[in-house]
């Protein structure tokens, strides 16, 4: 393992804290729109600005790509950072939302974690390893019956820009299983597959920085990671994650 899962978890806690005195500052808070539907606020920028000085300063033969800053010179090997995923639920004074850091060496995602500072809810894995959450090694649901399975997604629909958007497929889902959930955190959905809260999570139009550290999260759960296809990766354009026993039959509804 190129890392210490220690060192990580110590850098997402306090990370963490940084998050949550702007959380529970709201009111004094900066926050604008890079456009019309992105938002921005201090905390997205100071939580990311801490993760690059903290990871690089731990792991400086690492490049860095974060949402707000962009991406240092080494991508071969890098850190990948959503400092808030789920600002919109941030900025509302909503509980789900996370911070996503990823650890990719040559294109493989070899450690990954997601912290809710507002649940206190840490998650981590590392390649071959399996995934933990606040210390208890997890896995998916054992569900097997779409009928009976909860399923959690995004609405990317709501970008007009979009021709195809997710409105069809969430009718088709929604007749076919017991219930969907928009949490609001891309990152946290992939997380809740991985602790078997839900059966599956699915969305379009995803970044990599959402989506890199939950899929490997998932993944080392014992969850399946494609796209809705089936072809099996990770693919922020076009993301479904399920506990493998489900998988077959959502992937006739995509
Ligand atoms: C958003 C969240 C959300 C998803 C959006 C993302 P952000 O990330 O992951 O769940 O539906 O598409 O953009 O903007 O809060 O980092
Ligand atoms: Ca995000
Ligand atoms: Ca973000």
């Amino acid at each position: 393992m190129p890392i210490s899962l220690l060192v990580l978890e110590n850098i997402m806690r306090e990370a963490g804290s940084i998050a949550l005195r702007y959380f529970n500052d709201l009111d004094n808070i900066a926050i604008n729109r890079k456009s019309s539907r992105d938002l921005v606020t201090d905390a997205d920028v100071a939580v990311e600005a801490f993760l690059k000085e903290a990871l690089t300063k731990a792991y400086p033969q690492y490049g860095f790509w974060g949402e707000e800053s962009g991406q240092s010179d080494n991508q071969t090997n890098r850190w990948i950072v959503d400092p808030i995923d789920g600002t919109h639920s941030f900025s509302k004074g909503q509980y789900f939302w996370s911070i996503s850091v990823a650890l990719e060496i040559e294109q493989e995602l070899m450690a990954g974690s997601v912290y809710a500072p507002a649940l206190d809810d840490l998650y981590i894995a590392s390649k071959g390893k399996g995934a933990v959450k606040n210390g208890k090694a997890i896995s998916v649901s054992t569900e097997t019956s779409l009928a009976d399975s909860m399923i959690a997604t995004g609405f990317a629909c709501l970008r007009s820009y979009l021709v195809e958007n997710n409105l069809d497929r969430f009718a088709r889902i929604a007749e076919e299983t017991t219930g969907q959930r928009r949490f609001g955190s891309a990152a946290m959905d992939l997380c809740l597959v991985a602790d078997g809260q839900v059966d599956a999570f699915w969305e379009q139009e995803l970044n990599l920085y959402d989506v890199a550290a939950g899929a490997l999260i998932a993944k080392e759960a014992s969850g399946t990671v494609t796209d809705f296809k089936g072809n099996e990766g990770v693919f922020p354009k076009q993301i479904l994650a399920t506990n493998g026993k489900i998988l077959d039959q959502l992937l006739a509804l995509m």
